[in-house]
């Protein structure tokens, strides 16, 4: 079997067991077979991830490694400086490429780091987790977080290719997993109703599903991103969930105690923001149920205190896509369609994060 290819702009991203040997061809390309090579790994995917292809691709054993703490708080333009930094002192020149090893973390700053070095070298990405490989490997998009403001600093900047080897989610936790898996069950939600029926059955501990869930995905991603590469409409539809699901994860980052992952969040505000567009009569009661159930039925329920709605109001009011009093969002219009900006009162909001709270008293 040879890998799938999907076409993005101006780049290609390959999907499959045969991506190594994709990777050692785009190697062994002119432009690359005498350029330097850069990999950045965090210390789980030099773990894991890096040791599979110093055995399968040759180019990696003469790579200089550059390596940073993993997590998100190494998004920064601290990490950045220091990686142009060492990017100098190994040499690296305009001709030089930077392999991404890792999840989204490596991805973006990575991403960002070779996008700025010497005004933009080659980049490659080599997503690692289920998030990086159904989102954010597709796009475009880098930059890193400025204090506690996420992504606030970055750009549009396309890398040369994606590889993405299905294998490598073998090490991944089944919560990281299950992070990514929220933006499958986006995917499936705001863009076609047979993936949905699909992933009904899909269980992601099951290897021999990961292929069509990062390929379907993948296609859906970047059509939208495809039709709206700058971000202005069509790419919202991307947000459904998220409106609620940003605020979750935020007041659980400041409220401390216990820490969300971003698919656990936006799992939530999937189920709150399917409500908002039952409200709105655009999906059906029957719908209604199937996504709360599904959902929950995959990601558990996560209790959250009434106390929070006031904040968790605040913080979407401060989220820039919104204004005068009314909060936007993207709303489904049956399993499989959405409709972007579209907006709902902060009373229904507040009615939104009641059904969520109450969500498993719903029968
Ligand atoms: N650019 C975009 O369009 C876009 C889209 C979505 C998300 N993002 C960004 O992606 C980031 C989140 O990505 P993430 O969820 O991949 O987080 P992450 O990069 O922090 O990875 C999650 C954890 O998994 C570990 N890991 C990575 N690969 C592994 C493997 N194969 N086996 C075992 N452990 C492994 C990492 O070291 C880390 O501890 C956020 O910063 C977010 O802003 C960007
Ligand atoms: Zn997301």
């Amino acid at each position: 079997m040879s890998s799938t290819i999907i076409s993005s702009s101006g780049y290609d991203i390959f999907i499959g067991a045969k991506v190594i040997e994709e990777l050692n061809l785009f190697f062994n390309k002119p432009a690359c077979k005498n350029a330097k090579l850069f990999v950045l790994v965090d210390e789980n995917s030099l773990k894991h991830c890096l040791p599979v292809l110093s055995q399968k691709v040759g180019k990696i054993a003469d790579a200089s490694i550059l390596e940073i703490e993993s997590g998100e708080a190494s998004k920064n333009i601290e990490v950045c400086t220091r990686l142009w930094r060492a990017l100098g002192e190994l040499g690296a020149d305009r001709h030089s490429v930077l392999l991404n090893l890792g999840g989204g973390v490596i991805g973006d700053l990575g991403g960002f780091v070779a996008s700025t070095y010497k005004r933009g070298i080659a980049y490659v990405n080599m997503p690692t987790t289920l998030l990086a490989q159904v989102d954010a490997s597709v796009g475009g998009k880098v930059g890193v977080d400025l204090d506690h403001l996420k992504n606030e600093v970055g750009m549009f900047s396309a890398p040369e290719a994606v590889f993405i080897y299905p294998d490598f989610l073998k090490t991944l936790s089944r919560r990281e997993m299950m992070s990514g898996f929220a933006e499958v069950v986006k995917h499936a939600l705001i863009a076609e109703a047979a993936y949905w029926e699909f992933i009904q059955g899909a269980n992601v501990g099951d290897d021999s599903v990961w292929e069509i869930l990062i390929e379907k995905s993948v296609r859906i991603k970047n059509e939208v991103v495809m039709a709206d590469p700058k971000e202005k409409d069509l790419r919202k539809s991307l947000n459904f969930g998220h409106t609620i699901g940003h605020a979750i994860e935020s007041y659980f980052l400041e409220s401390s105690g216990k820490s969300l992952l971003h698919g656990e969040a936006v799992a939530i505000g999937m189920i709150a923001e399917a409500f908002i567009s039952f409200s709105k009569n655009k999906i059906t009661k029957e719908d209604l149920d199937r996504i709360r159930i599904f959902i929950l039925n995959r990601f558990g329920h996560i209790e959250i205190e009434s106390f929070a709605d006031h904040r968790l109001l605040e913080l979407m009011s401060h989220d820039k896509k919104n204004s005068k009093g009314e909060l936007n969002f993207t709303l489904l219009t049956g399993i499989g369609s959405c409709e972007v900006n579209k907006t709902a009162d902060l009373s229904l909001v507040k009615e939104a994060l009641k059904y969520y709270r109450e969500a498993l008293l719903h029968s």
